[in-house]
């Protein structure tokens, strides 16, 4: 059984409004399936505005595509009940490219990291902590950030606060769009490898997205390369990444500070 099948995803966002005349049509999907297994990460690119991003909220039941199914850990999401998704869900989760957005300013980070555990595990006041601190500790971080607040941190240090609260469940599958793509090169490195690390420790898959084929090719087991809504190709083995063929993957290959590979 695959951990993620997308079956005929396809996805049109109508713009402007009906009430002043013909509205405008966008295709951010056309047509995808892909499958995906347990423990691999696959590396999504493709020029801005190419659907990664939509196809990432499709995923996480953020947005519903037209057509199509989305099947996790066996199971179509569109055919479970409310409690069944939830329960789905905790195995599916995300961390965005604005590490400063996706937490709230008013939080401490012991907070913060603990809400997934709010919403699914019935912990202690006590049991709470130790596990945030532990989570802390596993990102590089000092137990004693518990009670400080995001503005205290760095991106760097706030991506990793995201990263622990998204393993905080021990999910299956982590959705990283653009997540390394705001930080500067040697933090992405550090980030890179930290998501390497737990990539091994918790068994953790993940759907890596994002423009820059140098970080794809740092973390990625294998890698789909997409263009107007679809998946133009399809690498199995990143090692032959000068197998590549599609106009657009050679574009996004040339725009990779020679020489590639392996230059973080
Ligand atoms: N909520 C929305 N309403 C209307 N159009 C949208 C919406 N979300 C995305 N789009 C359009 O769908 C297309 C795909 O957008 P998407 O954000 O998925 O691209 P992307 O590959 O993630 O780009 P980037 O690399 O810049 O993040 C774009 O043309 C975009 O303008
Ligand atoms: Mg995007």
């Amino acid at each position: 059984m695959s951990l993620l099948e997308l079956k005929g995803i396809k996805k049109t966002y109508l713009l402007g409004n009906p009430v002043f005349g013909k509205r405008k049509s966008v295709e951010a999907i056309k047509s995808i399936s892909l499958t995906m297994e347990e423990g691999v990460c696959l590396g999504l690119v493709g020029e801005s505005g190419s659907g990664k991003s939509t196809l990432g909220k499709i995923i996480l039941g953020l947005e519903k595509p037209d057509q199509g199914e989305v099947w996790f850990q066996g199971k179509s999401l569109y055919c479970l009940k409310a409690k069944e998704l939830k329960e789905l869900r905790r195995n599916l989760q995300v961390v965005f490219q604005d590490c400063y957005s996706s937490v709230n300013p008013r939080l401490t980070i012991g907070e913060i990291i603990a809400e997934p555990l709010r919403n699914y595990e019935r912990l202690t006041s006590v049991q709470e902590k130790k596990k945030v601190q532990e989570l802390l500790e596993i990102v590089g971080l000092c137990p004693e950030d518990i009670r400080k607040y995001p503005y205290q941190f760095s991106g760097g240090q706030l991506q990793r606060i995201n990263i622990a609260r998204a393993i905080a469940l021990k999910p299956k599958l982590i959705i990283l769009d653009e997540a390394v793509s705001a930080l500067d090169v040697l933090v992405q490195v550090q980030i890179l490898n930290l998501l390497a690390q737990l990539k091994e420790e918790f068994q953790l898959s993940y759907l890596f997205i994002s423009h820059d084929l140098q970080a794809v090719n740092y973390i990625a087991d294998r890698l789909a390369v997409m263009y107007n809504g679809e998946v133009v190709e399809w690498l199995d083995d990143l090692e032959q990444l000068e197998r590549l063929k599609h106009p657009v993957s050679k574009k996004l290959l040339s725009s990779v500070l020679p020489p590639y590979p392996g230059i973080l």
